[in-house]
Parts: structure tokens; C-alpha cells; sequence
């Protein structure tokens, strides 16, 4: 079953939005199969960003995301990359639609609240990152 990583950045987390964000993942019906809350150093931010290392806004991405906790997530179900996009809306909280979580809780680019994975593969690659232990399941009698 298809897989994303989903990231509540330093600024959904201090502004109180876990539970809001969590819960619009479960009501529209993916399953939870990760979760965990933790700082990251400045070397394992630039390796979750290194496809953005030449950006001119990189140093300052990377200082966001190490300024305070992050809630670091797996989430499955049929379509979920591209639908977990559509539920968090346009990187840009400026471009993203009312009812996403940017459009309804971000109004700065570079403080846009969470990070969804762009397709299956960075979605694979990210969770190999951010959860090399593993992820959770369900024995098979209940799933
Ligand atoms: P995210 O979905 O985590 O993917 C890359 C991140 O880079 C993006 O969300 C924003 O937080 C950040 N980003 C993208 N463009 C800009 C920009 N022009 N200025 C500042 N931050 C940006």
C-alpha cells in the first residue's frame, strides 16, 4: 500500500496544530503507521532538503526546521502522496485554497506549517530517512 512522509514543521507544532492536522488526515480515511516528535541537527535537515541545497533560501530552510520540535509521520493508503498534497495545498500559503492546511493556517512561504513528500519515490526515500527503524503494523487477522 502506498506510503508519504508528512512533517508538521517548528511552526505547526508551537502554534498548537498537531491535533488538527492529524485529524484531518485520519477523517479523510489514511491510516497512521508513524509517528514520532523530535529535533533534528542542521545535518539531517540538509540531507531531508539536499534537492533544495542551491536555493538562495536553503540556510534559512534549514534553520526553520531546526528551531523547535517537528512531528515526523508515515501515512498510508490508496493515493495518499498525491492526495496528502491536496489536503496541505500550494507550498505557497499565498497561492494554497481555503480548506488546506496551508490555505486555512499559513500566510508566509517559509512558514507553511508542514511538509508532505512530492511523489512515491521521495516518499520512500524520506521515510527510509526520518523512521530507518521502521514503521508500525497491523497483525494480519485485523487488517
Ligand atoms: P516544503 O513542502 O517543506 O518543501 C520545500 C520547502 O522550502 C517548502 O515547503 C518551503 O518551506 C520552503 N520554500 C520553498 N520556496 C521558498 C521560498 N521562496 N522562500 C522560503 N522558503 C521556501
Amino acid at each position: 500500500m502506498e506510503q508519504t512522509f508528512i512533517m508538521i514543521k517548528p511552526d505547526g507544532v508551537q502554534r498548537g496544530l498537531v491535533g488538527e492536522i492529524i485529524g484531518r488526515f485520519e477523517k479523510k480515511g489514511f491510516s497512521l503507521k508513524g509517528l514520532k516528535l523530535l529535533n533534528v541537527d542542521q545535518a539531517f535537515a540538509e540531507k531531508h532538503y539536499a534537492d533544495l541545497s542551491s536555493k538562495p533560501f536553503f540556510s534559512g530552510l534549514v534553520e526553520y526546521i531546526v528551531s523547535g520540535p517537528v512531528v515526523a509521520m508515515v501515512w498510508e493508503g490508496k493515493g495518499v502522496v498525491a492526495t496528502g498534497r491536496k489536503i496541505i495545498g500550494a507550498t505557497n500559503p499565498a497561492e494554497s485554497a481555503p480548506g488546506t492546511i496551508r490555505g486555512d493556517f499559513a500566510i508566509d512561504i517559509g512558514r507553511n506549517v508542514i511538509h508532505g513528500s512530492d511523489a512515491v519515490e521521495s516518499a520512500r526515500k524520506e521515510i527510509g530517512l526520518w523512521f530507518p527503524e521502521g514503521v508500525a503494523s497491523w497483525s494480519s487477522s485485523l487488517s
